[in-house]
Formats: C-alpha cells, sequence, structure tokens
C-alpha cells in the first residue's frame, strides 16, 4: 500500500527559512506559484521573456532571469516542459547549485531518463500534480485538493523528503492526499496513459464515429453522443461518486449487459500484444530516445499526425456544430 500523506502528517515550518523559487509561469509555475504564495510564503519568479512572464507581472509577481532564481534560492521549482528542461539546466541551473539546495521536478521524465542529472548533495525531489495547473489553482481557492506524488531521489538520510511534502502541502495537493511515489514509477504510469490509455480512448470514439456514419447516422448527433452531451463526463463523475465497476449500475440492464459482455472481444490478442510493447518502450527507454530525435527533427511526425486527425470527418462534423458547443461550454463553464 502506497503511503498517503495529508495535510495533518506534514509540517510546512521547514519552507519558512528557504527561499523559493519558481522557474516558469506555464500551466503548473503561475498555478503553484499562486498557492504558495496563498499558503504564506514569498516565492520568486523566474521567466524568459515572453507572455508567461507578462502574465506573472500582471498577477503582481517581479519576475527575473532564470539564472538569477537558480542562485538565489534554496527550493527550486522547475516548471518549464521537460523536453526543454535539459537545456536549460545545463546552461542556466547546473552552475548555481550548491550542496543543500534543493530542485523540485512536477515529473519524473528527466530525473528517470537521466537526461538531467543534478550533483551529488544536491536534494533532488518530485511534487507531482495528478492534475492540469488551470485546476491546481481552481480546487486550491475553492479549499479543495488533488492528488500528487512526492518522491526524493538519493535521499539517504532523508532530509529533503520532508521539503517535498511541504511543497505538496503548500500547493494544496495534501489536502486530497500525496502519495509516496518514484521518479520511475510517476514516469512510467503518465507516459503508459498517454501512450495505450488515452490513444485507446481516442481511437476508440473515432471508430465509434466511423461505424455509425457508414450505417447511415448522422455525424452531428453522434459527435453530440460522443462527447458534447457531457455524459462522458457525468460517467466520470459517477466513477468518484459511486466506484468504477458501481456506476455501471446507473445504466439500463441492457446497457450493463452490453458493456459486461463485449468489454474482452474489444481487447483481442493483438491489441495485448501492442499494450506490451508499449509499456516496453516507456520501460526501456525507446520511447524517450523516439521523442528526443523527433524534436531534433523539427516534429515532421507530430505535424502529420495532427493533420491527419483534423482532416478526420469528426472534425468537420464538430466545426459544424460550433455554435452549440459554445453554448454548451458557457452553462458547462458556469456549472463548474
Ligand atoms: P508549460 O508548457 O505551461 O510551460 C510554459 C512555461 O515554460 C512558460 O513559463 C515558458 O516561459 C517556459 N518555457 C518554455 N520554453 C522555454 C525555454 N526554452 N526556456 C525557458 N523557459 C521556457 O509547462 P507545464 O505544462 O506547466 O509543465 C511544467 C512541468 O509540470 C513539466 O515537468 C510537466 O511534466 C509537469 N506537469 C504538467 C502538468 C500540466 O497540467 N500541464 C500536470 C502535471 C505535471
Amino acid at each position: 500500500m502506497a503511503k498517503i500523506y495529508r495535510d495533518n502528517d506534514v509540517d510546512v515550518k521547514i519552507l519558512s527559512d528557504r527561499r523559493i523559487g519558481v522557474i516558469g509561469y506555464g500551466n503548473q509555475g503561475r498555478a503553484q506559484a499562486l498557492n504558495i504564495k496563498d499558503s504564506g510564503f514569498e516565492p520568486s519568479v523566474a521567466n524568459r521573456d515572453d507572455e508567461y512572464k507578462d502574465l506573472a507581472i500582471e498577477d503582481g509577481f517581479e519576475v527575473h532571469p532564470i539564472s538569477r532564481i537558480a542562485a538565489e534560492s534554496d527550493v527550486i521549482l522547475f516548471l518549464i516542459p521537460d523536453e526543454v528542461q535539459p537545456r536549460v539546466y545545463d546552461e542556466q541551473i547546473r552552475p548555481h547549485l550548491n550542496t543543500g539546495d534543493v530542485l523540485c521536478f512536477a515529473s519524473g521524465y528527466n530525473v528517470h531518463y537521466k537526461t538531467i542529472r543534478p550533483p551529488a548533495g544536491v536534494g533532488v525531489i518530485m511534487v507531482a500534480p495528478r492534475m492540469i495547473g488551470e485546476a491546481v489553482r481552481s480546487l486550491y481557492r475553492d479549499g479543495l485538493g488533488f492528488p500528487c506524488l512526492v518522491a526524493s531521489e538519493n535521499d539517504n538520510d532523508g532530509q529533503f523528503m520532508p521539503v517535498a511534502l511541504a511543497l505538496a502541502k503548500a500547493i494544496g495537493a495534501t489536502r486530497f492526499g500525496a502519495f509516496d511515489s518514484s521518479f520511475r514509477e510517476e514516469t512510467t504510469i503518465d507516459l503508459f496513459a498517454e501512450q495505450m490509455l488515452w490513444p485507446g480512448i481516442l481511437k476508440l470514439c473515432l471508430l465509434y464515429f466511423e461505424k455509425l456514419i457508414e450505417n447511415g447516422c448522422d455525424p452531428q448527433i453522434v459527435t453530440t453522443e460522443l462527447y458534447l452531451s457531457g455524459e462522458f463526463v457525468e460517467i466520470a463523475k459517477a466513477m468518484i461518486t459511486h466506484g468504477f465497476f458501481g456506476q455501471l449500475k446507473l445504466h439500463s440492464q441492457t446497457s450493463q449487459f452490453g458493456q459486461l459482455s463485449c468489454a474482452d472481444r474489444m481487447a483481442p490478442p493483438e491489441l495485448l500484444e501492442q499494450v506490451d510493447e508499449v509499456m516496453d518502450e516507456v520501460c526501456s527507454g525507446k520511447f524517450h530516445d523516439k521523442w528526443a530525435k523527433e524534436q531534433r527533427d523539427g516534429k515532421p511526425n507530430m505535424t502529420r499526425l495532427w493533420q491527419k486527425v483534423l482532416d478526420h470527418p469528426l472534425a468537420k462534423a464538430e466545426a459544424e456544430l460550433e455554435a452549440l458547443r459554445k453554448i454548451v461550454a458557457r452553462s458547462y463553464g458556469a456549472a463548474h
């Protein structure tokens, strides 16, 4: 059983005499900096010159160059995209790290694949929210929490884990629970969802659309059924209130029989082989190397794959429903 830390298990005092620097003011950077500030600390913010810097200034932060905040901070939250982290680390952070400094990641990626290797004596911790940045902020403001995974690498005398837990509390995660994890586990869970679970759902949705259209159904009605109705979201919410299987009882008997009797047919042996292959690519680092090469080459496959989905008939049906989608989005936004 994973150890789960909640608010009462964690003391944030360990942060009170440390200078906290947040590098990056994007999805996570903005949410975490504001939450930490509202928790009573005074984080410094670093950002390159771009629109995120303007946003941080609008939010009331003084924004400094990355290397300055790396030099001045005792605890550095490194919150820029994983794929640009290694270069920024080498050029603007590594030269300023001293023994006892703590470098905090919101994902396990670069430490697990050893594309960033901080020197001995520097604390390498992970506080990885399992939540998009926007909701990290909105849940905190609503007095609610969100799960996060915490870890501390090579922390033989256990001095850095309390810092990770204190940060998890300061951003609001321990209101829900901070799970004792590892850089490897976070990376594997994250990449496996991105490469097996979500693409599986994406592909099944497209297949559902294609087959119904082939069988004479209206593309706009099918698109509405697929996601615009919000039933998908309601089912996901019912999983929380009634349980993953318990929510099945909210469906008709016909639906329950259909779902339970067809589930295995949707996972034939060839699919299971693919699932194993994806897991192997994640665990062996093959995916990491493939993605690094794709970036070096200027992302030609990413561009082609995006074009392929934008050319799908579902995109056309969606465009035709744009006016309705905006109405639904407004009422959905108002209700949430
Ligand atoms: P983001 O894409 O929102 O990052 C934008 C920020 O990165 C901006 O401050 C921008 O100025 C800076 N930036 C971009 N390229 C840069 C460069 N070349 N040099 C210097 N700064 C640069 O990043 P996001 O999504 O907040 O991710 C940050 C970390 O949080 C990552 O480790 C990610 O895996 C993790 N994470 C992200 C989640 C999300 O909801 N997006 C959820 C949980 C973890």
